[in-house]
């Protein structure tokens, strides 16, 4: 059988292409202010400014080519079993070729209604932008398809149970401060060995099981290759 590699992976894997993370931004989204464009509250107080900058960002993303690390990661697929597990919202991982990837926090080129009952479909949004007299078929806005602060994750459960079944756990460019997807490290084996490849990783606070990498994604999976 084929040795499970779990990638756990968070702004960081899409910086090398461009795509700015929170944490380097000091807690900024491009320089917006979380609860002001990222939570259910942002939505119903002013839904146009929320439309804008997911609109932005997801032109942004658009623009922006899967890098290096995301390349490695579908090129790992030929001789291990590899699955990946993103908090991006991103679709990096699939344009490099992923075949088995699990977003957490939702895909941006993908709508869902804002009504109730959201998590049953979700449309993909034929080009960069979504307006809000963009309706879905019940009737309600369509809105993007993320998960903001304070939502809950509903595919959290899966990926604790697939965590569970990693021979090698790596966890790639996430400050593990965003919860509850930092908690699924904690449903590794004992025996799955575990890797944090991040530049400020020492910084992180992860376990001593975890060997750290302290270097970006392209590098840092460049080690990582070495104790293969
Ligand atoms: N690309 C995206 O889709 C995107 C971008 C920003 C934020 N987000 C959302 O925000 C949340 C932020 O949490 P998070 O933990 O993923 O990100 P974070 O911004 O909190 O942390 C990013 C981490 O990446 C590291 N990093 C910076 N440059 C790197 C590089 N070149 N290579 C590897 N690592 C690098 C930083 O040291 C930091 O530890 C996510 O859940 C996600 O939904 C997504």
């Amino acid at each position: 059988m084929m040795t499970k590699l779990i990638f756990l992976t968070g702004a960081g894997m899409s910086a090398e292409s461009g795509i700015s993370t929170f944490r380097d931004s000091g807690g900024l989204w491009e320089n917006n202010r979380i609860e002001d464009i990222a939570t259910p509250n942002a939505w119903a107080s002013n839904p146009e400014r929320v439309q804008e900058f997911y609109n932005s960002r997801r032109k942004q993303i658009m623009a922006a080519q899967p890098n290096e690390a995301h390349l490695a990661l579908k090129k790992l697929e030929k001789n291990f079993s590899v699955e990946v597990i993103t908090q991006n919202i991103d679709d990096l991982h699939e344009r490099a070729g992923s075949t088995n990837v699990l977003h957490l926090h939702g895909n941006i080129r993908f709508s869902k209604s804002s009504g109730p009952n959201q998590e049953c479909a979700y449309y993909p949004i034929d080009g960069w932008e979504l307006k809000t007299s963009d309706k879905c078929p019940d009737g309600y806005s369509l809105r993007p398809h993320v998960v903001w602060f304070g939502e809950a994750v509903p595919m959290y459960q899966i990926a604790a149970e697939r965590i569970k079944n990693a021979d090698i756990l790596i966890v790639i460019g996430s400050s593990l401060q965003v919860y509850p997807a930092a908690g699924l490290i904690h449903n590794a084996r004992k025996e799955c060995r575990k890797f944090l490849i991040d530049p400020n990783g020492d910084e992180l606070g992860v376990s001593k099981e975890f060997e750290v990498i302290n270097a970006s994604a392209s590098q840092g999976l460049k080690t990582f290759l070495n104790h293969l």
